[in-house]
């Protein structure tokens, strides 16, 4: 019986991941990976056998309980099984109910953090998430609950939305009705970390203006302190910062 180890491959491009997640990476016979994450890490392990349990927002899905048992398939059966997952695996990740799986079975297994969307997403805005005397709290929020309905809150400072991406215009209405004030600043970020990363800038009132932008993109939508542009920023970055959204690239 082998032991899993949980990494964080962090939302981007490969160079993303940590140098611990690298390291152990590199050790897996077996690695079952989201669909998130970048081929290119497929170079960090060359010879192990790379299992697509892939899960979007939209598009194909392997069942939650198909990846549990397949985990433990292959940690029954290998010693060094990694599960790669996007961004940090217990953000959004369903990491608990795969620790779950293995705890019942007497697994044991690590987990190595990483970059989360949220994260990656302030930097590829250049917008701080925390603001000294405006932003002091920040808050990582589904838009979408376990039961597939579109929820907005307004709980602090700064309030990131996972998962909305295909529903931006619906976000901006479930916003206002959480007490958002309608000119509250939003960024939204699709692919950060990737060359390819579209940054745009909105208030609650025109967010869904950012619906075709990102359309089919995994993108996360900064509201409040955390989404407004930094006041001297602008002349350490290429991103987009103005008024227009503009793609990052
Ligand atoms: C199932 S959650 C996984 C989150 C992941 N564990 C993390 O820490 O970033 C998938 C959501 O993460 C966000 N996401 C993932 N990759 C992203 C990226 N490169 N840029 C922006 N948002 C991303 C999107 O909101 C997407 O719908």
């Amino acid at each position: 019986m082998g032991r899993v180890v949980f990494i964080g491959a962090g939302p981007g491009a490969a160079d993303l991941i940590t140098v611990r997640g690298q390291r152990l990476l590199a050790q897996a016979q077996v690695v079952l990976f989201d669909a998130l994450t970048d081929p290119a890490l497929r170079a960090i392990a060359p010879d192990a056998r790379w299992i697509d349990v892939g899960k979007r927002g939209f598009g194909h899905a392997t069942g939650q309980q198909a990846i549990n048992a397949l985990l433990v398939a292959q940690a029954q059966a290998h010693d060094r099984v990694v599960r790669l997952k996007g961004g940090d695996p217990s953000i959004f990740g369903r990491l608990e109910e795969e620790l779950q799986a293995l705890a019942a079975v007497g697994i044991g297994f690590e987990i190595v953090p990483g970059v989360t969307s949220a994260l990656a997403a302030a930097a590829e805005a250049a917008r701080p998430l925390t603001r000294r005397g405006s932003g002091r709290t920040v808050s990582f929020t589904t838009a979408m609950t376990h039961l597939g309905a579109l929820q907005a809150r307004r709980t602090a400072d700064t309030e990131v939305f996972y998962m909305a991406g295909l529903q931006l215009p619906a976000l901006a209405a479930k916003l206002l009705e959480a007490g958002w004030p309608a000119d509250a600043p939003v960024s939204v970020v699709s692919r950060a970390g990737w060359p390819d990363a579209i940054v745009s800038e909105h208030r609650v009132a025109t967010l869904a203006d950012a619906g075709a932008l990102h359309a089919g993109r995994p993108a996360v939508v900064t509201v409040g302190a955390g989404g407004a542009p930094a006041a001297a920023s602008s002349p350490g970055t290429d991103k987009a910062q103005g008024a227009d959204p503009t793609p990052a690239t």
